[in-house]
């Protein structure tokens, strides 16, 4: 091959500008050239008015300028267009007509889709599990999930220096979709007394024991961690009701939120629990040491894949070390949830 692509689709995730200089470095050094498509699947459509925000290409030097900074230089989209086959089909021939004959795509399950169905149009596609979330069954970690949970057990170590000092409890959301893992880690990493989240089903009075248990043996300021996908699992409670008869103003149609999960906690404990939703701090990090070090050998490796003619395939870390699969059996795996580590967390 001669030229490749490369595109950040889906949430950004800290590592993403990483893997795109690992990917730049690895084909200057076999005598590649390299475009980088913007805005995900967006930029293979070529709908801007100037080409250089679809496609530009790369030159290594601007890349090692931005491989430790948080974001993607690229930026990054979800491309609902990418959905339909005569979009596809467009993008292929653009794709053609830039001279490109491999992409390397960093981004979650959805871009991996993208990506299966560019191969089966003639364009191998290789993936880096780029998204905070970890909820990819066939890696240990996806890229970014490493430096999410050390940005939310920094931030949650500042929230209970707080909640220490006004001995009161806190409850914190931490981002992840329908995947707890970034609640998980970063409950046990902080030292958080509960841990919630989707793949458990709970119930807020089953929290609001344990919470009034802890102040009871001398805790009042304990930390409840919950994950953005936690209210799926969440047994069915007439919370607007409970709420209303509290004297809080609630409409019926209104979802529940980290913030009246604190104010519930707050009337059945009589303690003054805080929320804090972290957020998209979560997203913005410098990469960690270890989704560096995961960007670096997955952006060398997929490279290696396409000029060896080896498409179709996804980038993942197994027993420590980086492999690769076939797109397909990666997204056939399900995830398994760390069960006892949960149960941990919540009992001691
Ligand atoms: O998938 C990564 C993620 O950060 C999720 O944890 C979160 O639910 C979602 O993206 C937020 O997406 P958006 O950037 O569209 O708000």
């Amino acid at each position: 091959m001669r030229r490749i692509g490369v595109l950040t689709s889906g949430g950004d995730s800290p590592g993403m500008n990483a893997a795109v200089m690992a990917v730049a470095k690895a084909a200057r050094y076999h005598g590649m050239s390299l475009i980088g498509i913007k805005r995900g699947y967006n930029g293979t459509l070529c709908r801007s008015h100037h080409v250089e925000d679809d496609m530009v290409e790369l030159d290594l030097d601007t890349i090692l300028d931005i491989a430790d900074q948080p974001g993607t230089y690229l930026r990054t989209a979800r491309c609902l267009d990418f959905l339909r086959p005569e979009m596809r089909a467009h993008a292929v021939s653009n794709i053609h007509e830039m001279g490109i004959e491999g992409i390397v795509v960093i981004g979650g399950d959805g871009s991996y889709h993208g990506a299966m169905e560019l191969c089966d149009l003639g364009i191998p596609c290789v993936g880096i599990p780029g998204t905070i979330d970890n909820d990819l069954a066939y890696t240990e970690m996806t890229l970014g999930y490493d430096t999410a949970v050390n940005s939310c057990v920094d931030d949650i170590r500042a929230i209970r220096a707080t909640s220490r000092s006004h001995d009161r409890p806190a409850v914190v959301e931490v981002m992840g979709r329908h995947c707890g893992d970034i609640a998980l880690k970063a409950a046990a990493g902080s030292g958080a007394e509960i841990c919630i989240v989707p793949e458990v089903s709970w119930s807020i009075q089953e929290v609001a024991d344990r919470l009034a248990r802890l102040i009871d043996v001398g805790n009042p300021r304990a930390t409840v961690v919950v994950a953005e996908g936690a209210w799926d699992s969440m047994q069915p409670m007439d919370w607007h009701r409970y709420l209303r008869e509290n004297g809080v103003r609630v409409h019926d149609d209104d979802p529940i939120t980290t913030a009246m999960l604190a104010k519930i906690l707050k009337f059945k404990t009589k303690a003054e629990a805080r929320p804090t939703v972290l957020g998209y701090t979560q997203r913005g990090r410098t990469p960690s040491a270890y989704d560096s070090w995961f960007a670096f050998e997955a952006g060398s490796l997929a490279v290696n894949l396409l000029r060896n003619g080896i498409g179709n395939q996804v980038i993942g870390i197994k027993d420590g070390r980086v492999y690769y699969l076939p797109i397909s059996m990666a997204l056939q795996q399900k995830r398994e949830f760390n069960l006892s580590l949960y149960n941990l967390i919540n009992s001691l």
